[in-house]
């Protein structure tokens, strides 16, 4: 036999802790952090239904940074919003971090969403009346969990907002907002980090610094990066780039990333 007895052992425990993931309910995917499958979603107007996502196939693997381009109402932000629990599929399965978002109740899609998914939107919806430290951790007081303070030390320090902790949103710019948003939504270490056109509301030089900020702490912190952008030269930061035409995923998205305007839905 070409295995030591050492050697057959670590493959043993490897092999089991498998299995003990399979009886728990936890898909093992390695290296794949995001799956969806076929996932689709209708929208009932009342009037008609819309078809905001087509039956996507999307993979994203552990610490990728992908960017989701693709005209006005193609379905993007729908399918984030699949991605982090913000809503749920009309059919498919959407898998993040091994769970299956799909098969979740409204309980649990809040745990997972707490727990797993971090959010960031053109929005900044910080609360006015809060300094910029109050901000960052009240959702982590909200939920009981402890305040990693060494982290989010060292998290504003990244984002070069340090000297801002007891400042109120209003005084600071855009940018420095946002970076108050990004690290709020890091805070709590989630797996998976959800971008809705987080800088649509910045000027080109400060949404390219935001950019590159967040892909640094992502780094920094192993997480997974998906964020939805306009911007041809946010999109050439990310390590892919996937298109959405009419709520389907086009092959070869990583060309002509440029003239977007609306589409016409179905
Ligand atoms: N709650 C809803 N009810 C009905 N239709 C909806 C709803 N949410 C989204 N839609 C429709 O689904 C389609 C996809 O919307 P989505 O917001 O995902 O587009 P998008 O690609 O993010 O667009 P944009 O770039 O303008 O933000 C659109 O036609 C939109 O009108
Ligand atoms: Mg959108």
């Amino acid at each position: 036999m070409i295995f030591s007895f050492c050697e057959r052992f670590v493959i043993f425990l490897f092999y089991d802790m498998e299995e003990q993931k399979k009886k728990r309910g936890i898909i093992v995917m390695e290296n794949i952090i995001v799956k969806t499958k076929a996932l689709t979603k209708h929208y009932e107007t009342g009037t008609h239904t819309v078809t905001a996502l087509n039956g996507v196939d999307f993979e994203v693997k552990e610490r990728e940074f992908v960017c989701i381009i693709g005209k006005s109402g193609c379905g993007k932000s729908t399918l984030l919003h699949m991605l982090g629990g913000l809503d749920t599929p009309t059919q498919g399965t959407v898998i993040v971090d091994g769970m299956n978002l799909s098969n979740m109740n409204r309980e649990q899609l809040a745990l997972f969403r707490r727990r797993k998914a971090g959010f960031i939107f053109q929005q900044y919806n910080l609360i006015p009346d809060l300094t910029v430290y109050d901000n960052i951790t009240f959702p982590l007081e909200l939920d009981g969990a402890r305040i990693d303070r060494e982290f989010i030390r060292e998290l504003l320090q990244t984002l070069h907002i340090a000297d801002k902790t007891e400042m109120f949103p209003s005084m600071l710019s855009g940018g420095e907002q946002q970076r108050v948003a990004i690290a709020r939504a890091l805070a709590a270490k989630p797996a998976i980090i959800l971008a809705d056109e987080p800088t649509g509301n910045l000027d080109t030089a400060s949404a390219h610094a935001v950019i590159g900020l967040l892909k640094i702490v992502a780094k920094k912190y192993r997480q997974t990066l998906i964020v939805i952008t306009h911007d041809p030269d946010i999109a050439q930061m990310s390590d892919r780039i996937v298109r959405l035409q009419d709520g389907k995923l086009v092959k070869g998205s990583d060309s002509d990333v440029s003239n977007e305007s609306s589409c016409g839905h179905k």
